[in-house]
């Protein structure tokens, strides 16, 4: 199968980050680090009390100071280095393993914790700080309008034409650590196999779509992907 593939697109979610130690989304409680997903990562609940909101996200935040990329991220930045083809990795993620691994082909495509979003002049800023303190934009310098550059549910991901492009140009699609519950991202298998594409699957369990890929692996990430990428870079 190798030996044909020029153009690869990877999706990533938050299983590639739990051996780092950053909590995935659906765990057995069903919430996420103590809160309903309702409550935190919607329009509505930022609506209604920002503070909480505000707070959650700076915590998560925060926590990245505390976290390092793992196998997984560094064998996807060295593919990224090495790939001669064209190769876009999209990940679920918002934390900064991707980019800190050294990945450059890279696209956050539910936001990132480390970026702000002013709704007064509408543009986004690198921020590391604490946005419950009402900082001023890094850009207008107003307080009172920064929001997390988080795509919460019921708002659009970013870059979804890119994305939709890349599919129908790509050869590989690779699906890691997702539990394939989340549209758009969920459906990027369907695409890919819509556009005749070779599609594999990395993840701890089978996702809820897992039937729809050419080939599932199941384990950790952190085990799996250096394997993958030493087995795809041995064929170029
Ligand atoms: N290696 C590989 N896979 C793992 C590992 C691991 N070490 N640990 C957990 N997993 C798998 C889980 O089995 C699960 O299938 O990763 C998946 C994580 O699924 P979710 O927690 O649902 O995360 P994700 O798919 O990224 O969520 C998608 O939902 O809440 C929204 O916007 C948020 O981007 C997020 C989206």
């Amino acid at each position: 199968m190798q030996r044909d593939i020029q153009n690869i697109v990877i999706l990533t979610g938050a299983g590639v980050s739990a051996e780092s130690g950053v909590a995935t989304f659906r765990g057995p409680d069903g919430l996420w680090e103590g809160h309903r997903v309702e409550d935190v990562a919607t329009p509505e609940a930022f609506a209604r009390d920002p503070d909480l909101v505000q707070k959650f996200y700076d915590a998560r935040r925060a926590k990245l100071r505390t976290v390092e990329p793992n196998a997984a991220h560094q064998a996807l930045a060295k593919l990224d280095a090495h790939w001669p083809g064209d190769l876009l990795l999209v990940t679920q993620n918002v934390d900064d393993l991707h980019d800190r691994a050294g990945s450059k082909r890279l696209l956050h495509m539910h936001g990132e914790l480390n970026s702000a979003w002013c709704l007064a002049c509408d543009e986004r800023s690198r921020f590391d700080g604490v946005m419950a303190d009402d900082p001023a934009c890094p850009h207008c310098q107003q307080t009172g309008h920064l929001r997390p550059d988080i795509v919460w549910f019921g708002e659009m991901p970013y870059q979804m034409e890119r994305i939709e492009l890349a599919l129908a140009q790509c050869d590989l699609f690779v699906s890691i650590g997702t539990s394939g519950a989340v549209y758009p991202a969920a459906g990027f298998v369907q695409s890919a196999r819509h556009y005749g594409v070779q599609t594999l699957e990395m993840n701890l369990d089978p996702s809820e779509g897992s039937f729809h890929f050419h080939e599932s692996r199941m384990g950790r990430a952190g085990d799996l992907v250096p394997d993958w990428v030493a087995e795809i870079l041995q064929d170029i």
